[in-house]
């Protein structure tokens, strides 16, 4: 796969040729260790990657197993997106990203490396699921512009839309990536935050299955700390890739972006105290579901649905039925409302590449719970002046309360156009479990 890797991978400018850097490569082939290696290469800094990897594996079940000598550290997956991005692209190459992604793609992929972002439109009526459709699409719209395909870029768990991929669209990605003889990259900087079924299926699991094919070495992982372990100040991230080249490219690279040695030395202590990682992912992922509920319960008692979502750190919120028209420009007059009448901080889907208007991403993680009543109540209060939806907002309350929770829940689900719902749509209201005690508590303030 050298072939499809950028110039800067592979040519030899960078200076490396040097016993400066040989002295570590020599440390790295024959490390001192007082029992099983002493008389290795003492070396007289840090490398955090064992301890990293190790966690890595963790947060997957144990079902992959991660190899030190595969990863690069990074200050951050920003960092980690840009490195991988410059090894394997560059002007008039071509990223393929679904729709709705990260916004902060657009700079970290594109800006300083000059490749390009074709997106992958995606589509409210399948729950925004990639198909070969869409993949083939974007593949298409990238040669029509000229630009050489090097590669596919997802994030799993998604950042806006709070899902995990499916193991039927990790399967669809690889069988498009070995047609096309492309990269994937995996950008997987949510996937300790998965709180609820379906299990998280990670990029790597699907690959061990490839371990002798070609596809081996063109698929590379994006990962980091600021999320699972909220420490995004820390600028700790990683690529893992089996690709050779791209690790001592990604290396080189590194020079730019290094993890400072007090930061990995603290962390080396922060990870290898197995106890505390695993209570500590645990009690987020139980706080983060408890907060998810509450947002999407508040939302839903102010008659608006969200995508159903089992990770991530937000919500992908369905406010199509607010939009004055089915427009970008009613979707930013609803934004401007919100920011700056609502007084909430939220994202517009336009922001995030999205194809259809009025879709918006809510964070949940980062606030008190009393912070995010007053949110929904600010919501609620923005529905009824938008919409002049008090009507329509109380006879479906009326309707909760008399009904069970899933007659109640179908009855929204009919205002949802028809066509999303003949396509089999998931919206989610809220946890039955939930509404009840929630609900009360909205009414009662
Ligand atoms: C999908 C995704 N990738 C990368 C980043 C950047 O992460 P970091 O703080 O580790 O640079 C973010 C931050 O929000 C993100 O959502």
């Amino acid at each position: 796969m050298r072939l499809l890797l950028s110039g800067k991978a592979k040519c030899n400018s960078h200076g490396q040729d040097s016993p400066y850097f040989h002295g570590w490569q020599e440390y790295e082939k024959n490390p001192y260790d007082q029992t099983w290696n002493p008389k290795g290469i003492i070396q007289m800094g840090l490398a955090e990657n064992h301890a990293l990897v190790q966690f890595m594996a963790e947060i997957r079940g144990n079902k992959v197993s991660f190899d030190p000598s595969k990863i690069v550290l990074t200050a951050g997956a920003t960092s980690a997106n840009e490195t991988i991005i410059f090894c394997l692209a560059e002007a008039g190459d071509a990223i393929l990203i679904p729709t709705p992604y990260y916004p902060g793609f657009d700079r970290d992929l594109k800006w300083r490396t000059g490749a390009d972002i074709v997106p992958i439109h995606c589509a409210s009526s399948n729950g925004f699921k990639i198909t070969a459709c869409a993949l083939q699409q974007a593949y298409q719209e990238a040669q029509n512009r000229n630009l050489k395909v090097k590669g596919v870029l997802i994030t799993n768990p998604s950042n806006p839309l709070g899902t995990t991929m499916t193991r039927a669209e990790l399967d669809l990605l690889m069988e498009f990536i070995v047609e096309k003889q492309i990269h994937l990259v995996s950008d997987e900087i949510y996937s300790g935050t998965v709180f609820s079924s379906p299990n998280y299926t990670s990029t790597m699991e699907v690959l061990s299955k490839y371990e002798k094919a070609e596809v081996w070495d063109s698929v590379h992982v994006v990962y980091s700390l600021s999320k699972d372990f909220g420490l995004p100040g820390f600028r700790v991230g990683a690529i893992y890739s089996n690709n050779d080249w791209v690790i001592a490219t990604a290396t080189k690279m590194s020079s730019f972006g290094l993890v400072s040695s007090q930061t990995q030395y603290f962390l080396s202590s922060l990870l290898s105290d197995k106890k505390f990682t695993k209570n500590f992912i645990s009690e987020n992922k139980k706080r983060l579901k408890k907060q998810h509920a509450l947002l999407v319960s508040g939302l839903w008692n102010a008659g608006i649905s969200c995508l159903e979502s089992n990770a991530g750190l937000f919500c992908w919120v369905d406010m199509r039925h607010l939009l004055s028209s089915n427009t970008f420009e009613a979707e930013m007059e609803l934004w401007q409302k919100i920011v700056y009448d609502v007084k909430l901080n939220i994202s517009p889907g336009s922001s995030c590449h999205c194809s259809e208007p009025g879709w918006f991403r809510m964070c949940f993680a980062c606030m008190t719970e009393e912070a995010l009543e007053v949110a929904i109540r600010r919501i609620k209060a923005c529905v009824e002046s938008v919409s002049g939806g008090r009507d329509k907002v109380l006879s479906r309350q009326r309707c909760t309360n008399m009904n069970s929770g899933k007659k109640s829940f179908s009855s929204w689900v009919f205002r949802v156009p028809i066509h999303d719902r003949e396509a089999g749509m998931v919206l989610r209201g809220p946890d039955p479990n939930y509404r009840r005690s929630h609900h009360d508590q909205v009414e009662a303030t």
